[in-house]
This record gives structure tokens, sequence and C-alpha cells, in this order.
């Protein structure tokens, strides 16, 4: 299905001679959006599609709140412009779920008491699922290894990694 969204959000009317045309795919849908040129992906996704599952953190790229998948592979919204992001095939935490069931994560990460505030947790699970497509079974070390760019205030990380091992030994 195909959608057609004009943006005029306040945030981005500061350069309204420069606004692009940019199809995004996102969750296995196409959306053609007209927004000005240095729109992050990370803004894109939030404030011109309604995402608000991916969040925004530190906006630099340090904290990993952002974290979508890009063909697969994690990345951080909040460095790419939304129109670095075309042609390919965008997954957020909106299309980690069917309808009717979690993803084996999110079942882990509730399982495992894996959540505390939540904030960190989207990024997290985007990462986390990302590692287990190139890497099934990953060990301890890898898992700590991935989601070393995931910041999270609350856990402590011990539940977080628990939670992924469980699934990785499914
Ligand atoms: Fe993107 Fe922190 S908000 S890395
Ligand atoms: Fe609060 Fe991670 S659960 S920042």
């Amino acid at each position: 299905m195909l959608r057609s969204i004009e943006v005029d959000s306040p945030r981005q009317l500061d350069s309204p001679r420069q606004r692009v045309t940019v199809t995004l795919r996102v969750n296995g849908q196409e959306y053609h959006l007209l927004l000005p040129a240095r729109t992050t992906l990370l803004e894109a996704l939030r404030e011109n599609l309604g995402l608000t599952g991916t969040k925004e953190g530190c906006g630099k790229g340090e904290c990993g709140a952002c974290t979508v998948l890009l063909d697969g592979r994690p990345v951080n919204s909040c460095l790419m412009l939304a129109s670095q992001a075309e042609d390919h095939d965008i997954l957020t935490i909106e299309g980690l779920s069917s309808q009717e069931n979690l993803d084996p994560l999110q079942a882990a990460f509730i399982a495992y008491g894996a959540v505390q505030c939540g904030y960190c947790i989207p990024g997290t699970l985007m990462t986390a699922k990302a590692l287990l497509l190139i890497n099934p079974r990953p060990s301890r070390e890898q898992i700590q290894e991935a989601i070393a760019g995931n910041l999270c205030r609350c856990t402590g990380y011990e539940k977080i990694i628990e939670a992924i091992q469980s699934v990785s030994s499914q």
C-alpha cells in the first residue's frame, strides 16, 4: 500500500526551500514524504510517520535509543538523513511483532524482567534482533559486544543479556 504524506511540522519549517521527496519502506509499507533535506531518519519516523516506538536519547550517536534495522543491520537513526534510507528495508520496533504475537525477544524481555523504565528497550531489542539474524546462537560475550552501544540507566544489563540468551538457545 502506498501513502502520500506532506510534512509541515514546526521543527521542519526553518528550511522551506530545501524540501526533497523521500520514499521510505518501513515495516513493509512504502511512504512518500516531502521533507526538509536535513530531516533525519529518526525525525521522519517519529514526527512524520508517527512511529514513536523508536526513541530519541542523545541525538548524536551515543546511546542507541534510536536504533532501527536497515536491511537487517542496526543503525542509529538519529545520525542518518531520511533520504539516505531510501531503497532500504527499514524495520522499527512497531514492525517487530505481528498483531497477534510478540517477537520471541519481546516475550523474553518481559519474562526475564529486563524492562524497567523502558526507554532504551526498543533500541536494544532491535540490536538484539539484528544480532540473532546473523548469529542465532551468540555467546554471552557476543551479546555483550552487540549491545555495547545501547545504553541503559536502569537495568544493569544482566536481565537483558539473560533474556537474549534465552532466545538464542531456543
Ligand atoms: Fe541516536 Fe542516541 S538518540 S544514538
Ligand atoms: Fe530504563 Fe533501560 S530500562 S534506560
